[in-house]
């Protein structure tokens, strides 16, 4: 157990007990007032609640208990019955030398490892992507990282949308143009394996496609028609189906990668039609799919619901099914081929009636546990006029964009800070790009998922305050210390065998970096259970700051004093180590120099 708050918790616990009181009262949490003490216990104030006792009675009892406890070096009762507590130099080192010796730098563990699907990203083939694409591939991507990172066994699946009436209205566009091509004949195949059109033509068709179905009906029942023989499987339709899925993966491929997104699995929606008309007959078996007015559906609503759950349109009255149904399927195919324990989706806000509607289905028919599974939603990034953000005035958000305009920006910022100076070109543009995306990425992060922010990148970009540059500079400076150290190979493993750590306490910097390093499992297990990675930003920040402040009041590199020399070092390997593994959860890169 990495995480001291847990640890003295125990010991105030079983204070609480030896003066007859439960266990569960002696909770600590760090200090309200870190100046006035480490950490703090509130639960004499709950306790004499119960048992109608005075509250600092109750404090003064355990404080006399936990004064005979060495752990301790201060234990005392303020105010009106809280308990504060400082920690023992003796446990604060044993603390950091088991966290140099954890290869999960004092990371938090889960107790159960689970096996999870994690479905974000989520972008739409040849549809372009809005925040709400970026925000679940950031928030996803550090999800799967943190899960990882506890233990748990993580699928990441991109889930492509490729199945829906985009691909009608991309197909009829490109038969009214192209009628001669070999897909639009009857004909079986096989067809070429190279694509007919180019990237950029599919780029400029969607558009054009969807504008002209919106401004004709005629228009839209003809990409409509094409939707259906699509799903119905008709054969030159597929292929070319087939063509425009892969121009648009190989695209999202760099532009996911140059963010740090990695994803397992590349299914689509698409993949699990060859499920449904299985489905349909075991769903109609089960008495879950009814008629209703030519087309098919499941009621969800329950009884006790305070707002309208309506039922689910599975088949559509023309025959074709839509994004619900592809959902329920991908949970039944999910559950087949990788069995796992819980399925976690991180899609936007504004999907949360689909993801209820989703999740009582596949409940319903006995396909998966509702319980176990999570629509992790996200609030809007804003453009400052307070509408979701867009790249290009007015336009929509092309990620290729995106990431250019932050590497650009992070250039300019370099060049003004005097940084990077001495790199050469290639190794100055691959740092931009590093110190963009964690401007980007760190922005996103450190808001709790469920909130609004606003795109400011001139704050995100700043290499002062709570921003992703300013935790990059951090690293690399302790990096650099430890380079001249030539103990570089202290951030991988900082093991000290045998060190004396407490001599370099007697520094409040330095028992001040020591207690953040001791949080990090808090943190951690914080992000895991809330789903929310803004915790570890939080963490990841504190750790910066107090290194920070270390630094700037302790000589390392040129303390005489040989013992405490080596301790200060130790000290600075892991700090850089963990602030590295945080930034990896983040999902953030860190570069050697900048
Ligand atoms: N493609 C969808 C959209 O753009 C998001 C997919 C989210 N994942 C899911 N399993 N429905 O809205």
């Amino acid at each position: 157990m990495f995480s001291l708050k847990d640890r003295l918790g125990e010991r105030v616990e079983a204070a609480f007990q030896s003066i007859g009181l439960d266990a569960s009262f002696g909770a600590v949490k760090a200090a309200d007032r870190p100046d006035l003490a480490d950490f703090q216990c509130n639960g004499a104030l709950a306790a004499a609640k119960t048992v109608q006792r005075n509250p600092r009675e109750i404090a003064a009892a355990v404080v006399d208990v936990l004064q005979k406890d060495p752990a301790f070096t201060k234990a005392e009762v303020a105010g009106p019955g809280f308990i504060n507590l400082l920690v023992s130099t003796d446990v604060l080192s044993s603390a950091i030398l088991e966290i140099c010796r954890d290869p999960n730098g004092g990371g938090w563990r889960a107790p159960d490892r689970e096996k999870i699907v994690l479905d974000y990203g989520g972008p739409n083939v040849a549809k372009p992507l809005h925040v709400g694409h970026l925000r679940s591939a950031i928030i996803g991507e550090a999800l799967k990282r943190i899960l990882r990172s506890a233990g748990h066994e993580v699928v990441g699946d991109i889930h492509l949308g490729d199945w829906g009436l985009q691909m009608g209205q991309l197909i009829s566009e490109l038969e009214r143009r192209m009628p001669a091509l070999p897909y639009f004949s009857s004909s079986e195949g096989p067809f070429p394996s190279a694509p007919p059109i180019s990237l950029a033509d599919l780029e400029e068709l969607y558009p054009a496609a969807s504008a002209a179905c919106k401004a004709d009906p005629a228009r839209a029942d003809e990409a409509r028609k094409a939707t259906k023989a699509l799903q119905g499987g008709r054969a030159g339709y597929r292929a070319l189906w087939r063509h425009f899925v892969a121009l648009s993966v190989a695209a999202m491929k760099t532009n996911y990668a140059d963010l740090e997104v990695g994803f397992d699995l590349w299914q689509g929606e698409g993949d699990v039609d060859p499920l449904i008309p299985e489905l349909i007959d075991d769903l109609k078996s089960k008495q879950v799919l009814e008629p209703s007015d030519g087309a098919w559906i499941i009621r969800v609503a329950r009884e006790d619901d305070r707002k309208t759950v309506p039922p689910i349109i599975f088949i559509n009255s023309e025959g074709a099914v839509g994004y619900h149904a592809t959902d329920i399927a991908t949970i039944v195919d999910r559950a087949r081929s990788l069995a796992p324990h819980r399925i976690l989706y991180v899609v936007d806000g504004r999907q949360q009636l689909h993801f209820e509607q989703v999740f009582r289905a596949a409940d319903r028919a006995g396909y998966f546990p509702e319980n176990r599974l999570e629509h992790l939603w996200f609030g809007t990034m804003n453009g400052k006029d307070g509408k979701p953000f867009k790249t290009r005035a007015g336009g929509v958000l092309k990620l290729r964009d995106l990431i250019d305009m932050v590497k650009e920006r992070a250039g300019d910022r370099l060049r003004e800070g005097g940084l990077a100076e001495d790199m050469n070109a290639q190794e100055r543009d691959e740092v931009a790009r590093m110190v963009g995306v964690a401007a980007l990425k760190f922005a996103d992060l450190a808001n709790p998922r469920t909130t609004d922010y606003v795109f400011d990148l001139d704050r995100f970009m700043s290499f002062e305050g709570k921003t992703g540059p300013y935790l990059l500079y951090a690293f690399v400076r302790i990096r650099s210390l430890l380079e001249k150290a030539d103990r570089l190979a202290g951030l991988d493993d900082p093991n000290p065998d045998a060190i004396e750590l407490s001599g370099a306490f007697s520094d409040p910097a330095c028992r001040e970096l020591a207690l953040a390093l001791a949080s990090f499992a808090d943190a951690m297990e914080g992000a895991v259970r809330r789903r929310s990675p803004h915790l570890l930003c939080d963490h990841a920040f504190r750790l910066a700051q107090a290194f920070s402040k270390f630094y700037a009041a302790c000589r390392i590199l040129d303390e005489a004093e040989v013992e405490l020399r080596e301790a200060r070092i130790v000290m600075s390997a892991v700090a850089g180590r963990q602030l590295k593994l945080a930034l990896e959860m983040l999902g953030i890169a860190t570069p050697h120099r900048m």
